[in-house]
């Protein structure tokens, strides 16, 4: 059984996505160990509602360290899953190759500090871009520059909205994280 422990701030329905595809078998021979919000949010509820420990970790520099101390040990994969805070260099080192995080973009494109959320889709229409899409990668200390894993994008309507963005957005992100995350336990974890 591979270990998965995922970090959320917000309504979780990406966290949502791999629970389900883990009992479906979507994601084969894997299961939700672990469940950490650094701030209170829907998330949390999703992971109470099957069982699965979770906690909140309050934002802050301490927030690596903190995590740090409550891993289980053996955990395979961390998955950032709509999660806001950074992570440090030093909790990004200690498990290089096997943290991941999903991106309502196409990167390198509309990445970096600030770049979350809604944010992302206003600076993607107001660029005129002609596309966007989703992005699963890997977690380095540079805020969204590590390795690409998946990618996929859509053509951008000429009457898109903020808020359409953001639903197809998601609507991608759950087809490919599941993807992503059988690439990265099938290809890094023994
Ligand atoms: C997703 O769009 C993700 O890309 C972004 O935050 C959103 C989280 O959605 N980082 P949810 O909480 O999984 O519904």
């Amino acid at each position: 059984m591979k270990n998965i422990v995922v970090l959320v701030s917000g309504g979780g329905t990406n966290l949502q996505r791999i629970i389900d595809c883990t009992a479906s078998g979507e994601i084969p021979n894997a299961q939700v160990t672990l469940v950490v919000a650094d701030r209170e949010c829907f998330g949390l509820q999703r992971a109470a509602n099957h069982g699965i420990p979770n906690m909140l970790i309050k934002r802050g520099q301490d927030f690596s360290a903190n995590l740090a101390k409550v891993l289980p040990q053996v955990t395979d994969l961390i998955v950032l899953a709509g999660f806001l805070s950074i992570l440090n260099r030093e909790f990004c080192g200690s498990f290089s190759g096997k943290i991941i995080n999903i991106h309502p973009a196409l990167l390198p494109k509309f990445g970096g500090k600030g770049m979350w959320g809604h944010h992302v889709h206003e600076a993607v229409l107001e660029a005129g871009e002609k596309e966007s899409g989703a992005t699963v990668h890997f977690v380095t200390p540079g805020i969204d520059e590590g390795q690409i894993i998946l990618q996929k994008p859509f053509e951008i309507a000429d009457n898109e909205t903020v808020e359409s963005l953001a639903e197809k957005i998601h609507r991608i992100e759950h087809e490919i994280l599941p993807v992503a995350i059988n690439k990265v336990l099938k290809e890094r974890v023994p």
